[in-house]
């Protein structure tokens, strides 16, 4: 399993994690120009050291408990922050006529709904162990960033330039394959099992090959220092509303009794 720790030692650089996968997880096709590997690589390795994804909150986590309705919101806003997702990164197939691209898109979403049971229904089987079931949810109030960020990579994914909403993309796998290996290791902490783990240890090696996808969509469209930029401006502002909602998740936990 593909583990991504904080802790490894600085000198293997976190590409190499999305360079070396195990089998059944989406590869990284070869870029035959060395400095296209070398942007994407360096782009990935900012990504992934990006305040949103190395959270306090996040890193905290990992070695300290919530108390069950701090648990209860926490898991809560992460639904709002999930729901249609899937649906929003078919939404940016229309933005391309390049197969390739479409290709890695159609094999990112198939991973989330091609299977016989939808990532989203693994997602609310983990909830409801949490004992957290759909009526609650429906009534939820989600915090205003939460709507901010599903609202904005909705945007990002559909009313962008496909070099951007490529960006957000990357920015969005790259930072899940970290952010749930982090809440794995939490709810570990908290003394969950396996079992109730299922949805979070299934997506650390998967949301590895989706990233790998966008690296193979994108590669061939990053000569130019205009789509670079484009791509990091998708990037960049994915993981701005990303930070926003942890620091507003921050705060409602810290209110929390
Ligand atoms: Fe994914």
């Amino acid at each position: 399993m593909t583990e991504l720790k904080t802790t490894e030692p600085a000198s293997v650089p976190v590409w190499e994690h999305f360079d070396n996968v195990d089998a059944g997880i989406r590869r990284r096709i070869a870029v035959e120009n060395p400095e296209i590997k070398t942007y994407l690589d360096e782009t990935l390795a900012r990504i992934a050291s990006h305040r949103a994804v190395e959270h306090p909150l996040l890193n905290a986590y990992r070695t300290t408990a919530f108390e069950p309705e701090q648990e209860r919101r926490f898991f809560s806003e992460c639904y709002y922050f999930f729901q249609y997702l899937p649906f929003y990164i078919t939404g940016m197939a229309i933005k391309t006529r390049d197969e390739m691209i479409l290709r890695e898109i159609i094999l990112n979403v198939a991973d989330e709904v091609g299977g016989e049971t939808t990532h989203s229904a693994v997602f609310a089987g983990f909830l409801s162990r949490l004992g957290i079931e759909r009526e609650q949810l429906a009534e939820y109030e989600p915090l205003e960033v939460t709507r901010q960020l599903n609202d904005g990579i909705r945007r990002l994914y559909t009313e962008s330039s496909i070099y951007t909403a490529l960006g957000a993309l990357y920015a969005d796998e790259t930072m899940s394959s970290i952010m749930v290996s982090k809440i794995n290791d939490g709810l570990a902490n908290q003394g969950y099992d396996e079992d109730v783990r299922h949805f979070w240890t299934l997506h650390i090696d998967v949301e590895v090959g989706h990233s790998n996808s966008v690296f193979n969509a994108i590669a061939p469209y990053v000569e130019s220092a205009e789509a670079r930029a484009e791509f990091e401006a998708g990037a960049f502002e994915f993981l701005r509303l990303v930070e926003n909602y942890w620091d507003g998740v921050q705060r409602l936990v810290s209110a929390t009794p």
